[in-house]
């Protein structure tokens, strides 16, 4: 069990957005809002998959899932709001966000569909989350130093989905969810997230006038590919999940715990 503390992040998420905030790189930026943008559709339906999941176990089940569930819950709805107010700046730099409403198309089609899906759905996003989140709390400098409001908002988001990347893979178990369909929706996560990923960071870049740019793709190569990429590096870790004896927690958390040690300034857990 995790014992999953809420914290309200203290930043100014009112103040705009500079253009290149990431380190003046129009790749890397484009990148990274591109995800925050997938964010507010997402955790909500994260959020469902839990709160569902966890009425429909059992109650004898229930007590040794309910601190933890709403501690997920509590998370996420956090990430969810300050990602919403972080998606408006960009908004008003003229990015348009399609990822969402693409998301929500197929969310549709998930309607009365059977919770053991939905937290298929959420372990395997929670998987890539978790492997991102750890990959950024290691290569934290990649984020710059032009916006420490915005670098200190990725690091907490990471370092919480660090700290909860067990509680939908848990739940799948304890609703009865195996090893089949698990891996099943694990492949499609996978292809759903890179394409939307691929095309929301290109439309980025269009509206940002920076696409057709050497330095945006030599940048996006390095990035993905090189010694420290994100591609490069996360690969083990992603293939893992496949494996049948995979647990979330067989995977390092120590980069979320110290981070949240070493920043306690920077937040104040909610509740306590
Ligand atoms: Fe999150
Ligand atoms: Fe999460």
């Amino acid at each position: 069990m995790t014992d999953l503390v809420v914290r309200r992040l203290l930043v100014d998420m009112q103040a705009p957005i500079a253009r290149h905030w990431c380190a003046g790189d129009a790749f890397r930026t484009a990148l990274f809002n591109a995800l925050s943008m997938s964010f507010p559709v997402g955790e909500q339906f994260f959020i469902d998959s839990v709160r569902d999941g966890f009425k429909a176990l059992p109650p004898e089940k229930q007590e040794r899932f309910r601190a933890e569930v709403q501690g997920f819950i509590g998370q996420e709805a956090t990430h969810r709001r300050l990602h919403g107010l972080y998606n408006g700046h960009l908004a008003s730099l003229g990015l348009v966000n399609d990822w969402e409403p693409r998301a929500r198309e197929r969310l549709k089609l998930m309607e009365g569909v059977d919770v053991k899906h939905w937290l298929a759905i959420t372990a395997a996003n929670e998987h890539f989350t978790a492997i991102l989140a750890d990959w950024m709390l290691h290569n934290a400098d990649l984020l710059g130093t032009d916006d420490p409001r915005l670098a200190t908002l990725w690091l907490w988001h990471s370092a919480e989905e660090s700290e909860h990347k067990s509680t939908a893979f848990d739940l799948y178990r304890a609703v009865g969810g195996n090893h089949a369909w698990r891996i099943t929706w694990f492949r499609r996560v996978t292809m759903i997230f890179l394409t939307d990923t691929l095309r929301q960071t290109v439309s980025n870049l269009r509206h940002d006038g920076t696409l057709w740019r050497w330095s945006t793709w030599k940048s996006g190569a390095s990035y993905l590919f090189g010694k420290r990429g994100l591609v490069r590096q996360t690969f083990r870790p992603w293939k893992d999940y496949l494996r049948r004896d995979f647990h979330p927690s067989q995977h390092d958390s120590s980069a979320s715990q110290r981070w949240l040690r070493e920043h306690q300034h920077q937040f104040v857990p909610v509740g306590a």
